[in-house]
């Protein structure tokens, strides 16, 4: 049935698919979740914890730690004594069989990841199984690698560990994101306290369980949750020798003051206002389906999401109908469904942010496009949205929404379209449509971003370094470049 048919049903049914749930039976998730310290999982000093929910249902998952300060101190002695007395004298060799030992117990119980993700965050099963579980193992495998081989990646620069790294990262790619984290840092031979999200904790403390089954000695790795004041706690450290952050531009400006005038080194990978650009020459309906996958693949919480479009004027009407009847057929709805395309938005706050800037849209006076879906009752949805005819200067082109939103403008020429593009504070990503390979590289030299794909969008790989330029941060994730940040060269 159709929800033409039937205006009540709960999720868009626009397709005739038949619902196809993922199954959670073999999900084991504890009630209460300690900080995992040393090797172990130890009960926070003041006794409190958090809950995190499933964003679809609103239901209680479990609850979780919340460390203070002297919960921080912990893990990070914890971090220096393992640095001090075990990894930094281990040989590369053995330091790497460790990080791939990690990456197969990824594969092993990838499901079982994909699974928790999902309910965790609020990501289609679709996405966490095929793109997060799977690209979180292949970062470990691939810096596994690089343990022993760090003298010919830096020849003649005796490259050297830096220590105790405090990682901090955020809500929309939990595990793989840990795993941008903790795999160069191990492989350059430094010990990791990592923070991740408060509203996305579960699969990370998955993860550290499966350290702790994989024999890594005591204390290498160290999970610890929280929010904001955690974080803070893990920056102010004195004994945490490098600060990595992915999150917002808010915060790791706060981040950079705080270490300012310390001997902390920085790596900032912070937000994103990606263009994506679609020539008359372009390959349409390929382009139109990269532009729906670069905005509202995972609701648009993505740094690099491509959230502005810019169209060339000739082709602007053709492109924008059909990515209406796109829209339109987008399912939306359980992210545990393996049809769905777009699951929920990870948490209230962020879709009353989302929410705050549709209306910031509309006072703006763009055209506002909606797909026709029902949404769930329960749980934080945002409908896919197009904001067309909107100016330069508008907040909704100029500043980050982090949701499943996306503004139009359309250009005459290739400068003025550059000129547009890099008109923003962000540069960290960009797309390029068309069928002439002298454009993409004309258009790749000048776009101020520090990925541009070309007639594709959001392909990820571990061995291509990812960052920004301005306020999108600093420091490159990896490939050879992401191994830099963790040593002294
Ligand atoms: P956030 O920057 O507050 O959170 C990211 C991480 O930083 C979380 O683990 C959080 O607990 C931690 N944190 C928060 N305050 C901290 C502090 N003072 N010191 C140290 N750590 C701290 O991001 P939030 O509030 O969840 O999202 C707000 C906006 O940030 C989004 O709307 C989006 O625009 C942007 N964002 C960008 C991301 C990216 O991948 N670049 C990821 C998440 C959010
Ligand atoms: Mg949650």
């Amino acid at each position: 049935m159709t929800k033409k048919e039937n205006p009540k049903l709960q999720f868009n049914t626009s397709w005739e698919y038949a619902p196809a749930p993922e199954s959670t039976d073999h999900i084991r998730l504890k009630e209460k979740y300690d900080l995992f310290i040393d090797g172990k999982f130890v009960k926070p000093a003041k006794g409190k914890y958090f809950a995190t929910i499933n964003p679809a249902t609103e239901q209680v998952l479990a609850m979780v730690a919340e460390a203070d300060t002297s919960d921080v101190d912990k893990a990070v002695k914890a971090a220096r004594k393992a640095y001090e007395n075990v990894w930094k004298k281990m040989p590369p060799r053995e330091r790497g069989k460790y990080i791939y030992r990690i990456a197969r117990m990824i594969q092993e119980r990838a499901r079982e990841f994909a699974v928790i993700e999902t309910m965790d965050g609020g990501k289609p099963i679709r996405e966490s199984r095929d793109v997060d579980v799977p690209l979180a193992a292949n970062h470990f495998f691939y810096y596994a690698g690089w343990a022993d081989k760090l003298e010919y990646a830096f020849p003649n620069r005796n490259p050297q560990p830096i220590g105790v790294a405090g990682q901090i990262i955020p809500w929309n790619f939990p595990l793989l994101m840990a795993a941008w984290k903790i795999a160069p840092a191990l492989a350059a031979g430094n010990t990791v306290v990592l923070k991740p999200a408060e509203t996305t904790p579960l699969t990370a403390l998955k993860l550290a369980e499966i350290i702790q089954e994989s024999g890594l000695p005591d204390g290498v790795v160290n999970i610890i949750t929280g929010a904001g004041a955690t974080g803070a706690a893990i920056v102010n450290h004195p004994g945490v020798d490098k600060i990595a952050f992915t999150g917002s531009t808010a915060v790791g400006k706060i981040i950079i003051n705080a270490v300012a005038g310390t001997n902390k080194k920085t790596t900032m990978e912070l937000g994103g206002k990606a263009a994506n650009i679609i020539f008359e020459d372009a390959p349409i309906d390929q382009a139109v389906e990269g532009v729906i996958n670069g905005i509202f693949f995972n609701q648009g919480h993505v740094c690099c999401a491509g959230s502005r479009l810019f169209i060339q004027e000739n082709i602007a009407d053709k492109v924008i109908q059909k990515l209406k009847d796109r829209l339109e057929t987008l399912i939306i709805g359980d992210p545990l469904d393996k049809n769905t395309d777009i699951g929920a938005i990870n948490s209230k706050e962020q879709l009353a942010t989302i929410n705050k800037y549709i209306k910031i849209g509309i006072n703006e006076g763009a055209e506002i496009y909606q797909s026709s879906c029902n949404l769930p009752k329960k749980g934080f949805w945002c409908k896919p949205t197009l904001f067309i005819n909107v100016a330069q200067s508008s907040r909704i082109v100029q500043e980050e929404i982090f949701g499943p939103v996306l503004t139009i403008q359309t250009f005459r020429t290739i400068e003025e379209v550059i000129e547009k593009a890099n008109n923003i504070p962000y540069g960290l990503s960009a797309g390029v449509w068309t069928d002439k390979g002298s454009k993409i590289f004309n258009l790749t030299t000048k776009l101020r971003a520090g990925v541009v794909w070309a007639n594709t969008y959001n392909k990820f790989d571990p061995v291509s370094p990812f960052g920004g330029y301005k306020e999108s941060g600093y420091g490159r994730e990896g490939g050879i470049h992401g191994l830099m940040p963790y040593l002294n060269l």
